[in-house]
This record gives C-alpha cells, sequence and structure tokens, in this order.
C-alpha cells in the first residue's frame, strides 16, 4: 500500500499505524541478531525504510494536518527505536546472542582526588618545624579594628599604611587586617608569659596584583615572648628555622624598621630559582626576602597590659607563598591564587 500524493491526516494515521504494527512485529519476533538489523534497515534505515515514506508526505500532507501528523511521525519513530533497543538487549543476553567482552586493555577513567594547596603545605611544613621548638597554634579574626591592626602595634596616628591606599576598610575603624601582628596584641591580653606561639592567617591589602603581590595573602605571624629573651634567640631560632626548611641555603639578616619592633631585621634567603646569579623572581639581587622580625617594642607589651621592664620578646612575619615560591621553583605567585587546576595538581599532595 502506498500513500497518495496528497494524503489527508486520516490516511496518514491509518497507514503510519499499519506500518508501526507491522514494524514492531518484525522487531519483536526477530530470532536473532541479523534479523533484527534486517528489521531495523526494513523500518528504520536511511537508504530505503518505510519511516522514510512517511518522513516525505509530512511535506506533501495539507498544513492543517501537518502538526498532528508530525506528532504521529515522531510518536512511531519512537515506538520502534525503543523496541529495537529492547529487543537487542533480550538477544544479546540469550543463547546466539552475542555481547563482546570488556576490553580489560582500555585505559582506565582517572579519578579526581582532592588535595592541599601548596601554599597549605608550606604552611603545615613551617608549623611542624616550631611545633618542635615549643610554640603552639594561634588564631585571630581576619576581620580587625584599627586599634589591634594599627594602634597597639604602635603605629603612629595617621601612619601612610594606615592609609586607604593599603588598607582595605569596612567600616570607620574596622578593616581587614593587613597584616597577622594583631594576633600578637590578642594572644599578650590573654595568656601570659612565657609565650610561644605561631599564627598563620591571612590577610588584605590593596595592593595592585602583579608577580610578587597578591591583594588577599597567606602569613605566619611568630611570637615569642619571656624574661630574658634577646636578639641572640631571635637571630638562632630563625637561623635553625632557614637550615631546616631550606637545607644548607645561606640566608643573612638585613636591619629593617616596622613599628612594632626595635631593632627590626628582615631575612632573606638565597634565591633557590637561580642559586643567588640572580633572576626576575628575586628582581636580580639574588636574594629572596621571606620575612620581617624584631625584638617586639616595649610600646606593644604595654598596650597588651605586659609588663615592659620585666619581659622581653621577639617576633616575626613571614610569607608562605614567597616560600612556597622558592620551595617549587615557581616565578609568578599569582599561580598560587588562580586555583587553576593544571598548575596545582603539578604540585599538590
Ligand atoms: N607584620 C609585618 C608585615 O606584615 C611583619 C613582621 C611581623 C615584622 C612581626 C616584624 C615582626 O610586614
Amino acid at each position: 500500500m502506498t500513500l497518495p500524493d496528497h494524503p489527508s491526516l486520516d490516511d496518514y494515521r491509518g497507514q503510519i499505524s499499519e506500518m508501526a504494527a507491522q514494524g514492531l512485529a518484525a522487531i519483536g519476533d526477530a530470532p536473532d541478531l541479523d534479523a533484527l538489523e534486517a528489521a531495523r534497515v526494513a523500518y528504520l534505515g536511511d537508504r530505503r525504510g518505510r519511516m522514510l515514506e512517511f518522513q516525505r508526505a509530512l511535506g506533501a500532507i495539507a498544513r492543517d494536518a501537518k502538526p498532528e501528523a508530525g506528532r504521529l511521525f515522531n510518536t512511531v519513530k519512537r515506538q520502534l527505536e525503543s523496541a529495537l533497543d529492547e529487543r537487542r538487549a533480550r538477544l544479546g543476553r540469550g543463547a546466539g546472542g552475542y555481547t563482546p567482552p570488556a576490553d580489560l586493555t582500555m585505559p582506565a577513567r582517572p579519578q579526581w582526588t582532592g588535595a592541599r594547596h601548596p601554599v597549605t603545605l608550606v604552611i603545615e611544613e613551617i608549623a611542624a618545624i616550631f611545633r618542635e621548638l615549643g610554640f603552639t597554634i594561634a588564631l585571630g579574626p581576619e576581620v580587625e579594628t584599627e586599634w589591634y591592626n594599627f594602634g597597639a602595634l604602635n603605629f603612629p596616628a595617621n601612619h601612610p599604611a594606615m592609609d586607604l591606599h593599603d588598607t582595605l576598610y569596612v567600616q570607620d575603624d574596622v578593616l581587614l587586617r593587613t597584616h597577622t601582628s594583631p594576633v600578637q596584641v590578642r594572644t599578650l591580653q590573654r595568656f601570659a608569659p612565657p609565650i610561644r606561639i605561631l599564627a598563620p592567617g591571612n590577610v588584605y591589602r590593596r595592593d595592585f596584583f602583579d608577580a610578587s603581590h597578591a591583594p588577599m595573602f597567606a602569613q605566619i605571624e611568630g611570637l615569642c615572648v619571656d624574661e630574658g629573651v634577646s636578639f641572640v634567640d631571635l637571630k638562632a631560632t630563625l637561623g635553625h628555622f632557614a637550615r631546616r626548611f631550606f637545607g644548607s641555603t645561606r640566608a643573612r639578616f638585613r636591619p629593617s624598621y616596622f613599628p612594632f619592633t626595635e631593632p627590626s631585621a628582615e631575612m632573606d634567603v638565597e634565591c633557590r630559582l637561580c642559586r643567588g646569579a640572580g633572576c626576575a623572581a628575586c628582581k636580580g639581587t639574588g636574594w629572596m626576602e621571606i620575612l620581617g622580625s624584631g625584638m617586639v617594642h616595649p610600646a606593644v607589651l604595654e598596650a597588651a597590659g605586659v609588663d615592659s621592664e620585666k619581659y622581653t620578646g621577639w617576633a616575626f612575619g613571614m610569607g608562605p607563598a614567597r616560600i612556597a615560591m622558592q620551595r617549587y621553583g615557581v616565578t609568578d605567585i599569582r599561580v598560587f591564587y588562580d586555583s587553576d587546576v593544571r598548575f596545582l595538581e603539578q604540585i599538590a599532595e
């Protein structure tokens, strides 16, 4: 039976249901996969399948009948296809059917596993070294008051660092801490000496985002306060740290200035990226600054309620991302903050 040149909806419906019934029977009765394939070609094949005739007829059917005829066509096509899938699955499993065995030589799908960030790894390694020396971990808030961030740390009023240019203010005298040093003050207020703490955490500055600066970065603060503590302890402890962390790398102290320490010193390690020859990461100097340090200023001890006649102390603040650059041979600090897993998965453990 063939369709007239311009079929009515009734013609179309009648004939497509008849064809569907035959097709479903052929598929359902197919005794094996070869017969099933023959049924598929006969009804759904691209070249001579019987569905093609009904597809072509859609073009010739009266306009107002077209949507309904199109729906019929789609329904029948879906019925035939799912009957085919069902029959194929049944025959495949049955006695005469053939299921290809799993290909055991196929490469496995890679598994994604979580891992710690390289800066976190460095922080943990640093904390482990100081833990051996009796330091414990202290934490403080990232949203701080101006007093903890600056005032108690002996910044003179109107110090340029307090300027909007460097500091991200939340409210009048509430800000995102620009360093971890406020944890010194909070710790001294809560605990009586002897004190030995390490305070890792994030800090914020309105810095430009360039190869060695980020607007948010991690710092690790260290503080040691007791009777009779001197600069010798500072230098010996930080020297010990550099040897433990970097191995035989050379380290040096340079005089520096911070309002909250006196005297103050910065510690550099020989740049591992160029072995001291000078490169872009160390700005050609051959040295990489990794921390600021100094003897806690008596004014800081007094602001926190500690007797500065009886106690002395030293403190440092270091940048674990800078240290991670050295450890992992990374020349641009931004890759640590980009969250690009292609980079991170090379280092993460
Ligand atoms: N807080 C200083 C900074 O952010 C570092 C520092 C900490 C210096 C402790 C001395 C003592 O640069």
